[in-house]
Order: structure tokens, then C-alpha cells, then sequence
């Protein structure tokens, strides 16, 4: 890209509710550190976000700090790109409020994360998990960001995003940038293991059928040798073949080998010997994001220093652009 030329603006978040799994790293935070260069990169641990179902105050804490380390480990730059936690940066807050005033009760109501999760927890159906999607248009909005790469589940938050932005700049004059998602061709939606028809998720049963990032080598090997598959007995991609095209995404995520190398390399080979190689290819791949993250926890001192420059800076970028919205929007300026 030409020198004088402005870098493209990236946000994205995850939420600090337990350890990554391999479908967070691969569907988004395998990427944020590959766009480092190119684009001024926002990432956050979405905190607030994590609260619209109980937590554990000190568990949350806890959480936070780890899930700060671990972008850390998997590559995120704090010097390179801003890292910071959502709850330190008050505009989050504040944007959200404006915006769920130009959001509809009906557009809500169609957000399919809400059915479900409303659904897996019907004694806590509370108004922030109603209005969470509002609060990631603030994210995003916020900083103008003109990308967010997420995995395939977040798709309908950002449509809503994007209407919503549209709807405000209707109403009040040109403001907000209408965000794309930066969706991985290959790896936006990693399946259970134990059962490939579903997405793979910390909240999964069975959780043989989940792989965490700081699972060690004997854990992951163990959990892809008990990988649900097929009948059949080769190993190739094709329609109805759910748990092998999971395997072979996988497989081709972290060794950098394309399908048809992968068909050859096991050719004549059983669905044995390939769970074994994704296994391994999978633990060597994750082995350096572990050790980082077991140096990095244990320096508080350093993730503090990172996550408050991260802070001052989100808080810089977005107050300029949330000040304009409520000028806008017809509240007085602060003097
Ligand atoms: P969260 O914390 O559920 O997930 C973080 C990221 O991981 C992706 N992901 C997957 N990708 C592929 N396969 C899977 N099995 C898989 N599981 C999760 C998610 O798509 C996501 O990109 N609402 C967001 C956090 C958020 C955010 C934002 C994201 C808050 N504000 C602003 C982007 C921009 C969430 O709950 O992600």
C-alpha cells in the first residue's frame, strides 16, 4: 500500500467466558495477528458483552486477564495494534445507549444467538442479552471500523450493525461507516468433533467434541482420535461427509496444505491414521501459543502496562467519534 495512504480500520472482540477454544482461533483470532500489518487493528475482550449471562465476578477477572494473555500468545501485537478491555473504555457505553434508540424491538427479536442462548438459559432472560448486538454495533461503530473479522456466527450481529448505522446516518446526517465482515474462506465455522452438525463451542455437552487452545499435546490427540466421522473409509471432501470436511478444514488451517494435497497425502490410508495427523499437526501448530501464553499470565506487570495504553488509546480514537454522534443526535456539547 502507497505510504500516504490511510490504513483501513479493523475491530474486533472476544468474550472473556473461559478458555479459547480452536474454533475461536481459527474463525478469528488466528487472523487479527495476520492483519496487523496492513490495517490499524482494534481488538478487545468483550467483557461487557461476557456479563449477559451469570458470572462469577472474581471468575470474570480472572477470565479477563487470561483471555488478554492468550490474543497475546496467539499473536496479537499490543504494540502494533491497540488491545484493550471493552469495560475500560466508557464510549462503548455511551454509544450503545444512542444506538438502541435507533434500533428496532422487531430486528432484536430475529437475532438468532439471542433465540438460542435465551433458550439455554430461560431463568436469566435478561434485557442486556435482548439488547447485546446493539452494544457490538457500538464497538464497532465507534471507531469507524471499516472491517471486523469474526467467524460465521457473528454474520447477523454485523448485518444489524450495519443497518443500524445506515439508519442513524439517515436520520442524522453521515457519520458512521457501514462495516464489512472479514470472514475467513476457509475455517469461519469449526464444528464439534463429537458432533460435526453442530458448531464447535465451550458450551458444547460433550466436551470431547471441543478443543481448547492451552489443551495440552495428549488431550488434543486424544479428543481428534474419538472425532466423530462416517462409514466410509476415505479421506476426502465431499458433501454429507461432515465430520472429515471438518477435519480436513482443520488440517488444511494449520499445515497450510490445500484439499487435494490432503487427499493424496492419505490416500490409502484409514480416517485412524488422518485424526492422528490432525491431532498432531494441531498441538504442534498450538505449542508456541501455549508456551507464550504460560510466560505471559505470570507478568501481570506487563499485561497491565499493555492493557492501559490499549485503554488510553480506544478511549482517544472513539471519544472524537462519539462526540460527533451526540452533537448529531441534538445533546449539547460539553464545554
Ligand atoms: P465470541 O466470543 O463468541 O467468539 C469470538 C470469535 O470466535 C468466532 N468463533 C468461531 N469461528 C469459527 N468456528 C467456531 N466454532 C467459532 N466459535 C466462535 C466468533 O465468530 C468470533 O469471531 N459478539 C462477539 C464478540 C464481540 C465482537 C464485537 C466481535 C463483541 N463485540 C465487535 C466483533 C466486533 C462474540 O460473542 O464472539
Amino acid at each position: 500500500m502507497p505510504e500516504n495512504e490511510k490504513k483501513k480500520v479493523i475491530l474486533s472482540g472476544i468474550q472473556p467466558s473461559g478458555a479459547f477454544t480452536l474454533g475461536n482461533y481459527v474463525g478469528a483470532i488466528k487472523n487479527w495477528a495476520k492483519l496487523q500489518d496492513d490495517y490499524d487493528c482494534l481488538y478487545m475482550i468483550a467483557d461487557m458483552h461476557a456479563i449477559t449471562v451469570r458470572q462469577d465476578p472474581a471468575k470474570l477477572r480472572q477470565n479477563t486477564m487470561e483471555a488478554y494473555a492468550a490474543i497475546v500468545a496467539c499473536g496479537v501485537d499490543p504494540e502494533n495494534s491497540v488491545a484493550f478491555i471493552q469495560s475500560h473504555v466508557p464510549t462503548h457505553a455511551q454509544l450503545n445507549w444512542l444506538l438502541a434508540c435507533s434500533t428496532q424491538f422487531g430486528e432484536l427479536s430475529r437475532m438468532t444467538q439471542f433465540k438460542d442462548k435465551s433458550a439455554k438459559h430461560p431463568d436469566d432472560i435478561n434485557a442486556g442479552l435482548f439488547t447485546y448486538p446493539v452494544l457490538m454495533a457500538a464497538d464497532i461503530l465507534a471507531y469507524n471500523a471499516d472491517l471486523v473479522p469474526v467467524g460465521v456466527d457473528q454474520k447477523q450481529h454485523l448485518e444489524l450493525t450495519r443497518n443500524v448505522a445506515q439508519r442513524f446516518n439517515q436520520r442524522y446526517g453521515e457519520l458512521f461507516t457501514l462495516p464489512d465482515g472479514y470472514i475467513p474462506p476457509k475455517g469461519a465455522k469449526i464444528m464439534s468433533l463429537a458432533d460435526p452438525t453442530k458448531k464447535m463451542s465451550k458450551s458444547d455437552e460433550n466436551q470431547n467434541g471441543c478443543i481448547y487452545i492451552l489443551d495440552d499435546k495428549d488431550t488434543i490427540i486424544r479428543k481428534f482420535k474419538r472425532a466423530v466421522t462416517d462409514s466410509e473409509t476415505v479421506v476426502r471432501y465431499a458433501e454429507g461427509k461432515d465430520g472429515i470436511n471438518n477435519l480436513m478444514t482443520i488440517y488444511s488451517v494449520v499445515t497450510g496444505k490445500n484439499y487435494d494435497e490432503i487427499e493424496r497425502e492419505f490416500d490409502g490410508k484409514g480416517y485412524g491414521d488422518f485424526k492422528t495427523a490432525v491431532g498432531e499437526a494441531v498441538s504442534d501448530h498450538l505449542k508456541p501459543v501455549k508456551d507464550n501464553f504460560d510466560r505471559i499470565i505470570s507478568d501481570k506487570k506487563y499485561l497491565q502496562e499493555c492493557y492501559t495504553r490499549g485503554d488510553e488509546a480506544a478511549f482517544k480514537i472513539s471519544r472524537k467519534i462519539v462526540s460527533k454522534a451526540y452533537h448529531k443526535a441534538g445533546f449539547v456539547d460539553r464545554t
